[in-house]
Order: C-alpha cells, then sequence, then structure tokens
C-alpha cells in the first residue's frame, strides 16, 4: 500500500492556506527523502487561470522568504503542475483527473498501486461540491488497489447543527477511513507527547486526578490581532477558531484514560469518552473581551459582538476529575505569544513551612515558543537559614535536544495521511460531541446575550478574566 505512485492535489492552490502551511510542507518532506520524485507528483487546482511556471514561481518566492528553505527548491518545483478549473462543474476535475491519469501511466506502477491525496485547502463551503466532484471523477481507478483520501480543515460548520450537515454530505461520499480531519495542534511535538509523559512515567500514575491536581489551565495567547483575516474571523470568533478545536484537542489528551493500545480507534475512543462528560457550561464561568481596534478592520461591522479573547471554565462530570476546573484561556493582540498547558496541584496537607508559604507545585508543557517542561517546586532556600523558595525543574528542549530539529504540524501531519495513520486526526463523532459542548454558549455569543468587554490590544485581556481564574482556584506562584 506504501509503494507506486502517488499524487497529492492541493485544491486552493493559490490560496493563504496552501502557500504558507501546505506547500512548504511537501517541500520540507520533499527534502527529507519522504516524497521520492520518481513516484510523486504535486498538483495545484484552483480557479485562476494560470501555468504550471507561474504557480512555481509564487511557491517559489515563500519557499525562498521562509527562513530555513535552503537548496532543492527547483528539484522540488519541477514535481509541480497545476491545472485550473471551477469547485462545482466537471470540467476542471476531469481535467484533473487526466493530468493525474497521464502521471499514473508514466510512472512505474507495475509493482505498485495509485495513490490520491486530495488536500482541501478550501473554505468548508465549498467541501459538499468539490467533494461530490472528487468522487464522481478522480477517484483513484487502479486495478491494483491504492487509495483515494482527502484531508480537510477546520472549521467544520459553525454550530452543531451545520457542522452534522456537512459530516453527512461528506460521510454520504467518503468512508471514514478517507477522510482526514486536520487539527494542526495534534502535529505538535508536545502534545504528541502527552501520551508518553502520562502513561510511560511512574511518578505520574498516582498523581494525575482529582486527588492531587487542584485545577489545570490550557492557555493559547497571540501578540496581532486578526490580520487581514477579519473577514472570517468574524464570522467565528475565538472561540471556534481555537478553543472549540486546538484547545480542547490538547485537553482531551490531558484529561483521557489510558487508552487500551496505541491504535488510532483505542486512542480516538478515549477521547470522545472525555469529551461525552463534560458539564454544561455556566454563563459566570464565562469571561469575553474584544480588543479595541478590532472593528476598525473594514470587513469587520462597527457593532461586532465577536469576541477575539475568551476565558471559560470547564468541568468533568467523571471519577478522575470531578470538582477540577479546566480552565480555556485563548486571545488575539495580547502581550505575548504562547500556548501552554498549567496543571497545578493541591496545596500540601499540614504544610509546616507556613509561615514561609511560597505557592504550590505546577507542571508546565509549554507548546511553543521554544517547547519545554518544568515543575515548580518548593526546595530550601541554599544559606544558613532554613528558608524555602520556589525553582524549577526545567526540560528546555533547544538545550536538551540541540541536535534534533522539531517537524512542523503539518509536515508531520501530511506524511500520516500518506501513511494512512489517523491517529492524530478528529473523527466524525469526536467532532460532533466537541460542538455539543460549545453551541450552547457560542448561539448565547451569537444572540447578544453574552457580551465581550474591551481590552488594550497588547494587554493581558480584560482583567475579569484574572478574578474568574482566582474563583477557579488557580493560585498565582512565584518562582526565584
Ligand atoms: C489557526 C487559527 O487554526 O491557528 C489562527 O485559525 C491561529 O487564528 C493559528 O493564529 C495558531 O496556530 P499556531 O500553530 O501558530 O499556534
Amino acid at each position: 500500500n506504501e509503494t507506486g505512485c502517488l499524487s497529492i492535489i492541493v485544491l486552493g492552490a493559490s490560496g493563504d492556506l496552501a502557500k504558507k502551511k501546505t506547500f512548504p510542507a511537501l517541500f520540507n518532506l520533499y527534502r527529507q527523502g519522504f516524497l521520492q520524485s520518481n513516484e510523486v507528483h504535486i498538483f495545484g487546482y484552483a480557479r485562476t487561470k494560470i501555468s504550471d511556471d507561474e504557480l512555481r514561481n509564487r511557491i517559489r518566492g515563500y519557499l525562498t522568504e521562509s527562513a530555513d528553505a535552503k537548496e532543492g527548491v527547483s528539484e522540488f518545483l519541477q514535481l509541480v503542475k497545476y491545472v485550473s478549473g471551477t469547485y462545482d462543474e466537471p470540467e476542471g476535475f476531469q481535467a484533473l483527473d487526466a493530468a493525474i491519469a497521464e502521471h499514473e501511466i508514466s510512472t512505474n506502477t507495475a509493482e505498485g498501486t495509485s495513490r490520491r491525496l486530495f488536500y482541501l485547502a478550501l473554505p468548508p463551503s465549498v467541501y459538499p461540491p468539490v467533494c461530490t466532484m472528487i468522487k464522481a471523477h478522480c477517484m483513484n481507478k487502479s486495478d491494483l488497489g491504492g487509495w483515494t483520501r482527502i484531508v480537510v480543515e477546520k472549521p467544520f460548520g459553525k454550530d452543531l447543527e451545520s457542522s452534522e450537515e456537512l459530516s453527512t454530505q461528506i460521510g454520504s461520499l467518503f468512508d471514514e477511513p478517507q477522510i482526514y480531519r486536520i487539527d494542526h495542534y495534534l502535529g505538535k511535538e508536545l502534545v504528541q507527547n502527552l501520551l508518553v509523559l502520562r502513561f510511560a512515567n511512574r511518578m505520574f500514575v498516582p498523581l494525575w486526578n482529582r486527588d492531587h491536581i487542584d485545577n489545570v489551565q490550557i492557555v493559547f495567547r497571540e501578540d496581532f490581532g486578526t490580520d487581514g483575516r477579519g473577514g472570517y474571523f468574524n464570522e467565528y470568533g475565538i472561540i471556534r477558531d481555537i478553543i472549540q478545536n486546538h484547545l480542547l484537542q490538547v485537553l482531551c489528551l490531558v484529561a483521557m484514560e489510558k487508552p487500551v493500545s496505541l491504535k488510532p480507534e483505542h486512542i480516538r475512543d478515549e477521547k470522545v469518552k472525555v469529551l461525552q462528560s463534560f458539564l454544561p457550561i455556566e454563563d459566570d464561568e464565562v469571561v469575553l473581551g474584544q480588543y479595541e481596534g478590532y472593528t476598525d478592520d473594514p470587513t469587520v461591522p462597527d457593532n461586532s459582538n465577536t469576541p477575539t479573547f475568551a476565558t471559560m471554565v470547564l468541568r468533568l462530570h467523571n471519577g478522575r476529575w470531578e470538582g477540577v476546573p479546566f480552565i480555556m484561556k485563548a486571545g488575539k493582540a495580547l502581550n505575548s505569544k504562547k500556548a501552554e498547558i498549567r496543571i497545578q496541584f493541591k496545596d500540601v496537607p499540614g504544610d509546616i513551612f507556613r509561615s514561609k508559604k511560597q505557592g504550590r507545585n505546577e507542571f508546565v508543557i509549554r507548546l511553543q515558543p521554544s517547547e519545554a517542561m518544568y515543575m515548580k517546586l518548593t526546595v530550601k532556600q541554599p544559606g544558613l537559614e532554613m528558608q524555602t523558595v520556589q525553582s524549577e525543574l526545567d526540560l528546555s528542549y533547544t538545550q536538551r535536544y540541540q541536535a534534533t530539529v522539531i517537524p512542523e504540524a503539518y509536515e508531520r501531519l501530511i506524511l500520516d495521511t500518506i501513511r494512512g495513520d489517523q491517529q492524530h486526526f478528529v473523527r466524525r463523532d469526536e467532532l460532533k460531541v466537541a460542538w455539543e459542548i460549545f453551541t450552547p454558549l457560542l448561539h448565547r455569543i451569537d444572540n447578544g446575550e453574552l457580551k465581550p468587554i474591551p481590552y488594550k490590544a497588547g494587554s493581558r485581556g480584560p482583567e475579569e478574566a484574572d478574578a474568574l481564574l482566582e474563583r477557579a482556584g488557580y493560585v498565582q506562584t512565584h518562582g526565584y
């Protein structure tokens, strides 16, 4: 199944996602030898009428600008061809099929099969017509086997109903093992490390529960605003853009039970169980914000109620986590750029150092920037006095793994789609429960029942969020 001719078709080839993420990831895979030039062809497809060379030049411009791109760009670009066509009429897709077939015939597939990977770097509104056209005109027809797979990107709908409608449409055309729903957070090194950390370290096994953990925070901060994406963002807002997918996926890996094995279905079964255990989100455990200047973007209406910041408490109703608040925090145009998980442990019972209380143990997993894990511990302040101080056990990836290049999330995930590994992709039932959790809250925001509090761009976000954190039990700890 893993040999033979491979055609990667990037639909929406002239768009931003293709330029910034898909083609660079493909180039990196090529550079590392994962895409063999005697087997692979890459097809760009979009509406614009341009030549192969024009597309190549666009991609080249981006690849050579980006810091780590070096040699090999021209060889890689020789693998790229372009076909133009609309997203809902047969002609373009028939031409695309003919171009793929030509490549398949010219490639030696006697031993192997033909594999067709369709990457939809497109807005979800065109997923149904595009999938219909692929199904009708572009499926792998090799007698020797092989496959056809499609890769789709969020937003998968706007709420439970629209997401289910989209799932049903795509599901009527493709089987679940053919559909790869990307959440690129699942491709990040430290997110992939969560399973190992939790289930390969004896010291965490007895501690990872409500008896020892006081609260969990999952945080995403960006130090820039919507940057030209206001039109898209205003339709969705920070909860749909970040929390309902990226942060929730991270939360699942922090909270789920140990899977029976590492098989993708076993892992995804456990994620679904966690998602099914959430209690409804309470309005008084939500703080929304909107940065000042957000509506200056001409594509954003002046009276927009869309949150660019949200902090909320999610609560699980199960044996492991009852009573432990999971605090989700995400914001744009804040004072820093960071994504991290903070696991705060309970106070030590009968603290004999109480006069010198230093704060709690905290285990922090920093997803980005500068991947790291550190554990805040209370130790004796070195010296003659018996004083305590909070210090850190620190594993910083750039220091520890100097020789290792950490792969980009998209690189890893595209390789998984070629290999047929769905572990790091969102299953349909997972997506459905994820929408069930947030849809009531999202509808209250859409109706204007909940309003975002203005905050200054470049600030920490609304102060009300800190008060919510405190109410949820988070205690600010101070290092040395
Ligand atoms: C995307 C969101 O999914 O993730 C963007 O649509 C956000 O709004 C981006 O900026 C963040 O990804 P990363 O990998 O830079 O944290």
